[in-house]
């Protein structure tokens, strides 16, 4: 069997589209194993950041299977909008979310972080995950999502991030070019081989376009102040907030 690659830049909707597009139901699990046990702790931190002022409604931008938004209503009085670009996704997270008795508080809808169909300042806060590797402009997109949240209201990420201390950042790269394609391709076939394989390199590629410290100088530009960072688990994973300013 002839097992194809994914591009390792996948800056565009169609691109994004094609690596999520074959993804099967296991998604969380598979992305858990793959993060090393590591991810649900990311986005617990992610949510806790984004919902210390108790807000009403909280949007979440590529929420793919909604496992964010689900994290965000079981923790609070709070209504979520869900948002991602990628229909074979949202499908899956629609049966999560009837399943896990949140169903009155999370909407999910199709579009497009580049463009949000939401009015200025409309929503109290706003998480996103895993998003901006796969967008052209990463600073003009910072700018449209702080554009929807109301001032003062928190926005907050959760991203891969490449260790930075060179052992781990070695051992990093063995696990990410070999480990990360094999355990993919025995849990999930063929599909999670392609997206095991194409994850190093992308998560290296977009730290070489554009360099934590450059990004957070994104996040300033576009109106978020107070940042926290964390990185976590030896610099495999990085979670940000910051407030809306006004
Ligand atoms: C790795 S998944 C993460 C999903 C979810 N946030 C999570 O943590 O499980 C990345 C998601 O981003 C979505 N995505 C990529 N580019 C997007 C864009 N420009 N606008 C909206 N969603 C996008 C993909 O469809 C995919 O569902």
């Amino acid at each position: 069997m002839r097992i194809g690659r994914l591009p390792v830049d996948a800056r565009s909707p169609q691109r994004a589209r094609r690596v999520f597009a074959t993804l099967p139901a296991r998604y969380d699990l598979i992305g858990s194993v793959l993060s090393f046990g590591q991810d649900p702790r990311w986005r617990r931190t992610m949510v806790r950041m984004a919902l210390q002022d108790e807000p009403a409604v909280v949007a979440d931008i590529a929420t793919g299977t909604a496992a964010v938004a689900i994290e965000l209503a079981s923790r609070g009085e709070v209504r979520v909008i869900g948002l991602d670009q990628s229909p074979a996704m949202l499908a899956v997270g629609r049966r999560r979310v009837q399943a896990s008795g949140h169903a009155d508080d999370i909407r999910l809808l199709l579009g497009q972080a580049e463009r949000l169909p939401f009015a200025d300042a409309s929503v109290d806060a706003l998480t996103f995950t895993y998003l901006l590797r796969y967008v052209d402009d990463p600073a003009a997109t910072l700018r449209e999502l702080a554009r929807v949240v109301r001032p003062g209201g928190r926005i907050a990420s959760l991203e891969f991030h490449v260790p930075p201390r060179l052992g781990w950042r070695l051992a990093w790269r063995v696990y990410t070019r070999v480990g990360l394609p094999v355990i993919g391709g025995l849990l999930g076939g063929a599909g999670w081989w392609r997206v095991g394989a194409f994850l190093g390199p992308n998560i290296e590629d977009h730290y070489a376009r554009h360099p934590l410290a450059q990004q957070l100088e994104a996040w300033r530009a576009a109106g978020i102040e107070d940042l926290e960072v964390r990185v976590m688990s030896l610099g495999g994973g990085v979670v940000i907030g910051g407030r809306r300013r006004g």
